[in-house]
């Protein structure tokens, strides 16, 4: 291309005008939401099982493709033992309750992260959600559980090795596109939208690899206020900025 050369190549930037496909969420600030109202911490996260709900139904009346929320960190059971317990409870009782919900509003419900690493009635209670959901259309809902950026990669990373040993593979086939095809992510959009809430700016450890090109927005809102209202003004935000994909 010439110096002089006026117009990009149509496909070297992405207006975001067409608003996201993707947007996930760290979801953070269930324990100083509470602390606020002098609560104990699972008062928080009770409060943020309901932000999931109207921020689900929310994405879907929107018109997005997938949303991705960070229920729990690969990292999280460092947390004591009474929270963990806490947090698979109520993961536990919004499943039970809310998969009927998701399915009635054409909702496919999905799931990032290893989720051999969950209790056995858990993980049937997600294999059932996500069997029950699997033809629905309307929007791709994708819990991020037992997830972790990290780990999600050195499982990807086994496969290949596991590949180039058996000989179906060699290394200089290993390509963004190889370690793309084995994340949990590999058949949902490309993550547009990147959104953390309470104030924390950091990613800890959530779709590292995912978030390369993704729009990053950072909001003090404290998990439980969020809602559809909240979604709907970091999409407008999204819509203010200009991609450029290392094009110009
Ligand atoms: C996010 O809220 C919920 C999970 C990590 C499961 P936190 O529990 O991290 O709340 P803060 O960060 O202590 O306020
Ligand atoms: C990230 O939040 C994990 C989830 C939202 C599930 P954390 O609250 O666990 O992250 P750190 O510890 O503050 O980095
Ligand atoms: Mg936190």
């Amino acid at each position: 291309m010439t110096g002089l050369s006026a117009s990009p190549a149509p496909t070297a930037v992405a207006t975001t005008a067409t608003g996201p496909r993707h947007v996930a969420i760290i979801m953070d600030g269930n324990g100083r939401w509470a602390k606020r109202r002098f609560l104990p911490r699972v008062a928080g996260h009770r409060a943020g099982a309901e932000a999931v709900r109207v921020t689900v139904k929310a994405a879907a009346d929107m018109g997005l493709q997938a949303l991705t929320l960070y229920a729990f960190s690969s990292e999280n059971w460092r947390r004591s033992s009474e929270e963990v317990s806490d947090l698979m409870g109520l993961l536990r009782h919004y499943l039970r309750k809310e998969v009927a919900e998701l399915d009635r509003n054409g909702i496919r419900l999905r799931t990032i992260g290893d989720i051999s690493g969950l209790e056995g009635d858990l993980i049937d209670l997600v294999r059932d959600g996500v069997e029950r959901t699997k033809d629905n259309r309307r929007l791709d809902f994708v819990l991020a559980l037992n997830y972790g950026a990290q780990d999600e990669m050195v499982r990807a990373i086994r496969d290949i090795a596991l590949a180039v040993r058996s000989g179906a593979m060699a290394p200089e086939d290993i390509d963004p596109t190889t370690i793309e095809a084995r994340l949990d992510t590999s058949d949902l959009p490309p993550l547009d939208l990147l959104i953390r809430t309470s104030g924390e700016r950091r990613l800890s450890n959530f779709l590292l690899w995912q978030a390369a090109y993704a729009e990053l927005l950072f909001v003090d809102t404290l998990w439980p206020d969020f809602d559809g209202k909240a979604l709907a003004a970091a999409i407008a935000d999204f819509g203010t900025r200009e991609r450029r994909f290392g094009g110009r």
